[in-house]
């Protein structure tokens, strides 16, 4: 039987990249998935296929996810198509490259709202829900290597992701009681559209690949398959950790 059978999953920001990677492979172990995206009302139609093509039911629902009114919303809409969730996936993410001395208070306030605001208000609307039935739940959180890893550049992704690192901590320890874990999943460079700068421009992408150990970029796949195990009832024990998938990136030091 598929793992994830009768389970219904929320999958935020799955029109692309790692989020629709998920979608599609907790589709794939049974699961039916709400597919969360902003923009135009066809940009998840594809990952809704990829989920219906797998055997699975899923709903698209736009929620821009740094809107406390719309992550309620997208609970409100998992509860009204599948009768509840068990699955949160904190996948929606953003950066912007600025030096910190010209970082903008606008790109300092999307990033952070989109990246750690969002995954907060949302795992509060699903928590809220289960409590009231006195389920059990999964909330897993898409980090990065930076929640840990400096980012020059980046300060308010760094930031935003150290603030999801300490926000699963301490979620653990308040949701362990109710049945509910969180886990954090901490990718390093992965071939996604958060990546196109950096996929397009050869010598620093040549740059980066020297610095991973197995020599490659990491797939959607390769996340999708760690999140799927988090999803599972082999790990129901697990809760309050981040699960770096870097290919060995992080630990890639040479004193030369
Ligand atoms: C960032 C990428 C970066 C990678 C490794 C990810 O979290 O989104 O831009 O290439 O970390 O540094």
């Amino acid at each position: 039987m598929p793992m994830l059978k009768g389970r219904t999953a929320i999958v935020t920001g799955s029109s692309q990249g790692i989020g629709q990677g998920i979608a599609e492979r907790l589709a794939r172990e049974g699961a039916n998935v709400v597919i969360d995206y902003i923009g135009a009302p066809n940009v998840a139609d594809a990952t809704l296929k990829m989920v219906t093509d797998a055997g699975a039911k899923g709903i698209t629902c736009e929620a821009d996810v740094s809107q406390v009114a719309a992550v309620r919303n997208l609970v409100n809409e998992a509860w009204k198509a599948f009768g509840s969730a068990d699955i949160l996936v904190n996948n929606a993410g953003m950066e912007h490259k600025s030096a910190f001395w010209e970082t903008p208070e606008a790109d300092y306030d999307r990033i952070l709202h989109v990246n750690l605001k969002g995954p907060f208000f949302l795992a509060q609307a699903f928590v809220q829900r289960l409590r009231e039935a006195k389920k059990p739940g999964r909330i897993i959180n898409i980090s990065s290597v930076h929640e840990d890893m400096a980012f020059p550049g980046f300060a308010t992704y760094c930031i935003s992701k150290g603030g999801l690192r300490m926000m699963t901590r301490d979620l653990a320890v308040e949701l362990g009681p109710l049945g509910i874990t969180i886990n954090n999943v901490a990718p390093g460079a992965v071939s996604t559209p958060i990546n196109t700068a950096l996929l397009e421009n050869k010598p620093k992408l040549d740059a980066l690949l020297k610095k991973i150990p197995v020599g490659r970029l990491g797939t959607v796949d390769d996340v999708a398959g760690l999140v799927a195990f988090l999803a599972s009832d082999d790990a129901a024990y697990i809760n309050g950790s981040t699960f770096v998938i870097d290919g060995g990136l992080m630990r890639n030091y040479h004193e030369q």
